[in-house]
């Protein structure tokens, strides 16, 4: 199978790259050789490397600027979007788009599933949401994957800071009132790989099983990293940022467990691996 992965040297993208060239021709563009908002280079570059499945996964990921910068955000995570998505309807190919769990509001208490109703809160996940509805009116061909608290080897991530931070100083304070998944991107790629050698599109959440709360989640990368600190949990007021969160986004992998995929592993044991990697 020929692959297109925008957006290859993103945190995500490296790790797809290395996931599906073991058994397919995979292509790649960067935000240097691509850029999704120039529509015209978008559909020739598409049309000339012609794949089977185009996965993108490039996007403005800046939660927080995007609050003071959504235009920006829009015009990469929406209208980059519906750019690549009319590339693929004319190359006639499947198209990957992973997005996220910020296009939930966070009421619910228990986790979401694909056909919950969505209503982002801020920028980014409105501007990710907008990327979906275009995707779903242009193309037949198509998996939007949702995924939540992504971090790899290839990119500055929630484990990376925490680790960082402890060098630093002992006293972290962490927030402990927002509660999801976090999800390795090798582990995502690896299920993307899977989801793609078969027709069944549509909408899926993949995330690693288990839920915590991001205190939670420092509390077992220090555990895990053997790293002593003294760590307190906050709430979110006291840790004000400026892109409103969901306080519940933990995502449900049920179309994924229906079509009969190995159930995703626990955050826990995907951590243990990735810590091996630092
Ligand atoms: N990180 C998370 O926790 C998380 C959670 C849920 C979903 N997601 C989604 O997962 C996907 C991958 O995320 P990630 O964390 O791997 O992101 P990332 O590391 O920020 O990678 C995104 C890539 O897109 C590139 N890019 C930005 N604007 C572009 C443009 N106009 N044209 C082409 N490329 C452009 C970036 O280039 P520059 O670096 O040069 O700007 C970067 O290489 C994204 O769709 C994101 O929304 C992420």
């Amino acid at each position: 199978m020929k692959i297109m992965i925008i957006g290859s040297e993103g945190m995500l993208g490296h790790d797809l790259v290395d996931v599906l060239s073991v058994d397919n021709e995979v292509c790649t563009t960067t935000i240097d050789t691509l850029d999704i908002t120039d529509i015209n280079k978008t559909i020739k570059t598409v049309k000339e490397n012609n794949p089977d499945v185009l996965i993108h996964a490039a996007a403005f990921t800046d939660v927080d600027s995007s609050e003071s910068n959504p235009d920006l955000a829009f015009k990469v995570n929406a209208t980059g979007t519906r750019n690549v998505a009319v590339a693929c309807q004319k190359a006639d190919c499947a198209m990957v788009y992973i997005c996220t769990d910020y296009v939930f509001d966070g009421t619910n208490s228990s986790p979401y599933r694909e056909y919950d109703q969505t209503h982002p809160l801020g920028v980014y996940g409105k501007t990710k949401h907008t990327g979906e509805l275009y995707i779903r009116d242009l193309l037949n061909k198509f998996y939007i994957i949702r995924t939540s608290w992504l971090y790899g080897y290839h990119g500055p991530n929630f484990v990376t800071t925490m680790l960082n931070l402890a060098k630093k100083t002992k006293n972290i304070n962490v927030v402990n009132d927002q509660i999801g998944s976090p999800t390795y991107t090798v582990d995502l790629a690896n299920a993307i790989a899977l989801l793609i050698k078969k027709p069944t599109y549509g909408i899926y959440h993949v995330t690693n099983s288990e839920n915590c709360s991001w205190y939670d989640f420092a509390a077992e990368i220090f555990k895990q990293s053997k790293v002593d600190v003294n760590l307190k949990p906050v709430t979110t007021e006291e840790f004000p940022r400026p892109a409103p969160r969901p306080k519940y986004s933990v995502l449900e992998n049920y179309n994924w467990n229906m079509e009969g995929y190995p159930r995703m592993r626990s955050y826990k044991e995907a951590l243990t691996d990735y810590l091996k990697l630092l």
